[in-house]
């Protein structure tokens, strides 16, 4: 279990939709967060009731209570909301606090000039499989946020998966590619069962096959350091079947496809906050 990383701190957790009841779920069950030091707000009451009784933390629709003596503010709502949000609980909001904020396409700078004060602002970008403490999450600090500040918003992703500190100018690329990839991965994986089903094998065996080998498959890759494109030879026998496959893959032009897809999502993440 990780050690509590903010005592008896106050921590705010505004938006506890998807990604933000992820985060919430998992910080409490690896032990960062108790329930009796966390407020979580959503848009409907009748959301924050099922938070309070699934997770016995303070949850309600009212922002401003949720912030007021707050030490660390998560900011977990959609783009288009975090403005009007910010300016709601500006009141509230002092330059010894923390806001780490998980929302696609907004720019610390933005947040910065909602709340019109000088407060530390750390940008993240963590991805659902965190769910399962396998997330991947980039960070990047906004202007008057500290090495110190960075590094304790880093210290909560990393109980929650991998972290990797960029430069905020690559935030969109991090959020077309490793926040949105699990949804490329789960059609990939999906497809590849389709297909063992298409060959005859039972669905929960091919679904099986096909997820323990995409995993395996990435585990090689992070911990040998390897090239994608050694291992995939490796696995290619001259005349043998991969490289029938491989040819159906580059007929059916996957690599292009993923890389548009990518370039696509991170075009959108670049317009999100603005629209
Ligand atoms: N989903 C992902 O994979 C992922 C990955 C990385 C980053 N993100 C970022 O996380 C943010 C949330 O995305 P999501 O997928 O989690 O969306 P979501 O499920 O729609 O969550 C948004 C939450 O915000 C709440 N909300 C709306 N207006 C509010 C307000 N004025 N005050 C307080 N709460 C309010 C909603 O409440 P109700 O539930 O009551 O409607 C909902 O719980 C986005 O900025 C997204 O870019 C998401």
């Amino acid at each position: 279990m990780a050690q509590s990383l903010s005592g008896k701190k106050k921590v705010a957790i505004l938006g506890a939709g998807k990604m933000g009841a992820i985060l919430l779920q998992s910080f409490l069950r690896n032990g960062l967060l108790s329930p009796g030091q966390t407020w979580a707000t959503v848009a409907h009451p009748e959301r924050a009731r099922m938070l309070k009784e699934k997770l016995k933390v303070h949850a309600g629709t009212d922002n401003s209570e949720a912030v007021k003596g707050a030490d660390i503010i998560f900011l977990c709502l959609k783009p288009q909301v975090v403005a009007d949000v910010v300016r709601e609980i500006r009141p509230h909001l002092n330059g010894k606090q923390l806001v780490i904020s998980v929302a696609a396409s907004v720019p610390t700078e933005m947040i910065e000039r909602a709340m019109e004060k000088e407060v530390p602002v750390v940008r993240a970008m963590p991805n659902t499989p965190c769910v399962l403490g396998a997330g991947m999450t980039a960070l990047c600090k906004g202007k008057f946020a500290t090495k110190q500040h960075l590094e304790l918003a880093t210290k909560f992703f990393d109980a929650v998966g991998r972290t990797v500190h960029v430069d905020e100018k690559h935030m969109d690329a991090v959020t077309g590619l490793s926040a949105s990839g699990p949804a490329y991965i789960y059609i990939i994986l999906e497809s590849l069962a389709e297909a063992g089903v298409k060959v005859g094998l039972p669905r929960d065996v091919a679904t099986l096959l096909a997820a323990q080998t995409t995993m395996g498959a990435a585990r090689v890759v992070l911990e040998t350091g390897d090239h994608p494109a050694l291992l995939k030879d490796a696995v290619t026998t001259p005349a043998g079947c991969t490289i029938d496959g491989i040819m159906e893959l580059e007929e059916g032009k996957l690599r292009v496809t993923l890389i548009k897809a990518v370039v696509k999502a991170v075009q959108r993440a670049k317009e999100l906050a603005f629209s």
